[in-house]
């Protein structure tokens, strides 16, 4: 339901690639470069999603984004940061999930899933209680890593996976993959960032393993790519998969830009259409320059040495400073996280801005 208007703002011919330029991914096309950023909510109950997901998701395709992810989206409850987190481990967890990639997909959006397992990050409090880690007589839970190498002082000490458990956690991705689908999502993306799971495995600060899971980079590399093989054989050919990674654990000795180019060249030939490029998040102590675009030349890198289609995230805030992320081609995507809680409506307002043609939701038409 759109309604297409002359835009009073906006005179100039739009003659080169911006920030509303449709981007084919294999056979995915995006209306626009503008995603929502995944971010947990942190307000489900045993996983399932509800009225909260379903309007705030939904908000934000009204409000003009070309991709609305789900936040981190626990592919077993043992994978969740915190008791409130959501989930797709379930077949009970898909019809909800289904209404809100509808009511996503009808609004001109894409309706996209972040999986996810935190490891040793996970069983903790959830941020407005204070965030610490849960211990198991408190409502917590073992929490597991490639080793028993605990992210603070203060978390618990990780169970050293076993390499039958891991593939128990391959198959648990390709499932949650498999309902994601079901559920109506358009774009899965397994999350390997931020310090969770599968960065874990990437990273030397918190893999110490000494099988083929651990050591060379190639070791360290092994499960993400059975993952991404994994969930690729359940998805169709024509749907786009995302994967998100921090190019940069900012330490010394540990996860690094030439290391994500050399993932990114890898997980390109197992079917990865675009790496979505964070840093951080694997130890507490990392001292991190945050400031507006911080992370974009990363994302430019990677695009650039493997050839992949990238997305950029992190303070990105100001219409004009996304438009010039793509316009300059430093990336293919931006993702637009804690902007678009302040302002749900971005996409509206960036067509407003750059757009000849503005494609609104028609009951809206008339604030134009
Ligand atoms: C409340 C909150 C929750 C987040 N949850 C997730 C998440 O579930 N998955 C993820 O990959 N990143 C998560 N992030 C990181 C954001 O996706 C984004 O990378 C980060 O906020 C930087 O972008 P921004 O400056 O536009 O907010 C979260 C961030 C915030 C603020």
């Amino acid at each position: 339901m759109k309604m297409a208007l002359s835009n009073p703002q906006k005179t100039n011919d739009v003659i080169e690639k911006n920030l509303l330029t449709p981007l084919l991914v294999r056979q995915t096309e995006v209306k626009n470069r503008i995603v929502l950023s995944p971010m947990c909510q942190y307000s489900s109950v045993d996983g399932f999603a509800n009225d909260w997901h379903l309007v705030h998701l939904g908000s934000r395709a009204l409000g003009g984004a070309g991709i609305v992810f789900t936040e981190a989206t626990a592919i077993s409850p043992e994978g969740r940061i915190s008791p409130y987190d959501l989930g797709i481990w379930s077949d009970e967890q898909v019809p909800f999930l289904a209404r809100i990639a509808k009511f996503i997909s009808e609004n001109g959006s894409l309706p996209a899933m972040q999986i996810a397992h935190a490891g040793r990050k996970a069983s903790c409090q959830r941020p407005i209680d204070g965030g610490a880690s849960l211990p198991l007589e408190k409502g917590g839970w073992q929490v597991v890593a490639p080793s028993a190498v605990a992210f603070s002082e203060k978390s618990q000490i990780p169970k050293s996976l076993s390499q039958a458990a891991m593939k128990e956690i391959v198959f648990s991705f390709q499932q949650a993959a498999k309902r994601a689908v079901a559920a109506g999502f358009k774009i899965i993306e397994i999350h390997a960032a931020h310090g969770y799971l599968l960065h874990q495995f990437l990273s030397p600060l918190s893999n110490q393993r000494q099988d083929e899971y651990g050591g060379s980079l190639e070791n360290r590399i092994r499960l993400l790519g059975e993952v991404v093989q994994a969930v690729r054989l359940v998805i169709s050919e024509k749907m786009a998969l995302f994967l998100r990674i921090s190019a940069t654990d900012w330490i010394e000795g540990g996860w690094d830009l030439k290391q994500s180019i050399e993932l990114a060249k890898q997980v390109k030939q197992l079917g990865v259409d675009v790496i979505d490029v964070s840093s951080g998040g694997i130890v507490p102590y990392a001292k991190i320059p945050t400031k507006p675009n911080y992370q974009v030349p990363f994302a430019t890198n990677i695009q650039e040495e493997a050839q992949i289609l990238t997305g950029a995230v992190g303070f990105i805030t100001q219409i004009k400073q996304a438009n010039q992320i793509i316009s300059s081609n430093a990336a293919d995507l931006v993702f637009i996280g804690r902007e678009f809680l302040r302002q749900p409506y971005f996409g509206l307002k960036a067509q407003q801005f750059l757009a000849k043609q503005v494609s609104w939701p028609k009951p809206y038409g008339y604030a134009l």
